[in-house]
């Protein structure tokens, strides 16, 4: 069976000598087509670390990564870049908004990277549904400097989903959203993955997020420790 995400004994150590830091170590992780992973830990545990290496943006020191059953560890960095255009969506820990376009033009420019054969009128009618999905209809227009932290975060996520990607990486996406707006992003988010069949990992300490995941993997001193699943994955018959 082809996994959305397959890490293998991956290792990734950041500098070198004295200032070697082992962030991730032989560590391995399973993620099925259809399957949402909250992936929790203390901070310093790799979990960014984890989502970077697994959506090509870093290259492991050891191991394999394999996502859609295309092995990407060997990849340049011109393959790795086509890769993450053609397959995965990031939502990053600190957002990253192109600060000089609106929230609508964020997320039209990824749409023109995207797949091609998606006409403009598809594009802008998928940006302006996720932009009222995620309750931005009103901000569509502001630049990111014209948006709160919570609603540029909410840009990043539509940003993220606008190419409709085989495997989404969140890295904290709710942290500056209130309750009440955090508990409609989730459901937005699993909506998306379950309406497509698309495969996600998201680092969260939030309790919302790991109630709605299939399963909950906790990573600490850069290896997976418990990745047992919440429920037995449903076999085809
Ligand atoms: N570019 C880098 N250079 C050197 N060390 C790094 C680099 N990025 C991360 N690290 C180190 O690698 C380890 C794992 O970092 P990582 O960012 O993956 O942790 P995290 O689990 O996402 O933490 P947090 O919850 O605080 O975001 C940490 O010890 C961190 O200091
Ligand atoms: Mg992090």
């Amino acid at each position: 069976m082809n996994h959305a995400l397959n890490l293998e004994e991956v290792s990734k150590v950041y500098g070198r000598d004295d200032n070697e830091v082992r962030a991730l170590d032989r560590t391995s992780l399973q993620v099925a087509q259809d399957e949402i992973v909250a992936l929790v830990g203390p901070s310093g545990s790799g979990k960014t670390t984890l989502c970077t290496i697994s959506g090509g943006i870093l290259s492991p020191t050891e191991g394999r990564v394999i996502v859609g059953g295309e092995d990407i560890t060997g990849f340049s960095r011109k393959q790795l870049t086509e890769f993450r255009r053609r397959k995965v969506g990031f939502v990053f820990q600190t957002v990253s908004l192109v600060p000089f376009l609106t929230a609508r033009e964020n997320l039209l420019v990824v749409g023109e990277l995207g797949p091609t054969g998606t006409s403009r009128a598809e594009l802008r009618k998928r940006a302006d549904q996720l932009l009222e999905e995620l309750g931005l209809a009103e901000r569509a227009s502001n630049l990111p400097s014209q948006l709160s932290g919570g609603q540029q975060q909410r840009v990043a996520i539509g940003r993220a989903l606008m190419n409709r990607p085989e495997l989404v990486l969140f890295d904290e996406p709710t942290s500056a959203l209130d309750s009440k707006i955090g508990d409609r992003v989730v459901r937005l988010i699993r909506d998306e993955m379950k309406a497509r069949g698309t495969s996600a990992v998201i680092v969260t300490h939030d309790e919302r997020i790991t109630r709605y995941a299939d399963r909950t993997v906790r990573i600490e001193d850069g290896r997976v420790v418990s990745a047992a699943p919440k429920r037995a994955l449903a076999t085809a018959g």
